[in-house]
């Protein structure tokens, strides 16, 4: 997806050599056309993968996950956060600590939306860390689920999301890959794959 790497120096606010900020389009306003043809490009990759659910985590994962998952005919589900550690026997949790925000938080999913035959496919707006990844990738497994893969609509590949899913032999599928970025230099993005 070209139009997205343009899109993204057009409408992105480079706030730090780490933190972009996409409130205009991605995770707080929200541009409708440009997340269904995000979510056409995630289809096109794994059509032919046999992927039975989109699974992410709310809330900036939510409108990817439902474009993504309109385009290749199944359904999606998002991980619910909460601070109160609840134990249930209704839910697979995870704790995800965000580096953002320097904070623990629980993610849950019903048990009774993950079966055990699922070819589940993750989706996200930003890795970075890959914390929140991280934790869904365990509650896919304690599902006896298959991981076929991670999709996500930015990757600040600097961070170390990336090089664990890497080392964790996870493909990754990232539509624009920011390899690194500053508020003087504006934002440098990997091109050498095709997308
Ligand atoms: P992770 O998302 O890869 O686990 O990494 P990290 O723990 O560092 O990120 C925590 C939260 O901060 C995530 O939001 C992530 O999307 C967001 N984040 C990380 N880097 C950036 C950035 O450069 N720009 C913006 N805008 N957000 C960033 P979240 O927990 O999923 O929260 P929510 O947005 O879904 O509510
Ligand atoms: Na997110
Ligand atoms: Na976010």
């Amino acid at each position: 997806m070209r139009e997205l790497q343009a899109y993204i120096r057009k409408e992105g606010q480079v706030l730090s050599e780490q933190v972009l900020k996409v409130n205009s389009f991605l995770n707080h306003q929200v541009d409708p056309n440009l997340v269904m043809d995000i979510g056409k490009t995630i289809a096109e990759r794994y059509k032919d993968a046999g992927i039975t659910k989109i699974v992410t985590i709310e809330a900036s994962g939510i409108h990817i996950a439902f474009a993504a998952a309109l385009s290749l005919g199944v359904p999606f589900l998002y991980a619910k956060k909460s601070k109160a550690i609840t134990q249930s026997n209704e839910v697979y949790a995870a704790s995800v600590y965000s580096f953002t925000r320097q904070q623990t938080y629980q993610i849950t999913i019903s048990k009774e939306f993950l079966a055990s035959g699922d070819k589940v496919l993750i989706v996200d707006d930003i890795l970075a860390e890959g914390a929140g990844v991280r934790g869904l990738g365990e509650i896919i497994q304690a599902a006896g689920c298959e991981l076929v893969g991670v999709s996500v609509v930015i990757e600040k590949s600097f961070q170390n999301g990336r090089k664990m899913l890497d080392d964790a032999g996870v493909p990754v599928y990232a539509l624009a890959r920011i390899a690194s970025m500053s508020p003087e230099k504006g934002i440098e993005f990997i091109t050498e794959e095709p997308i």
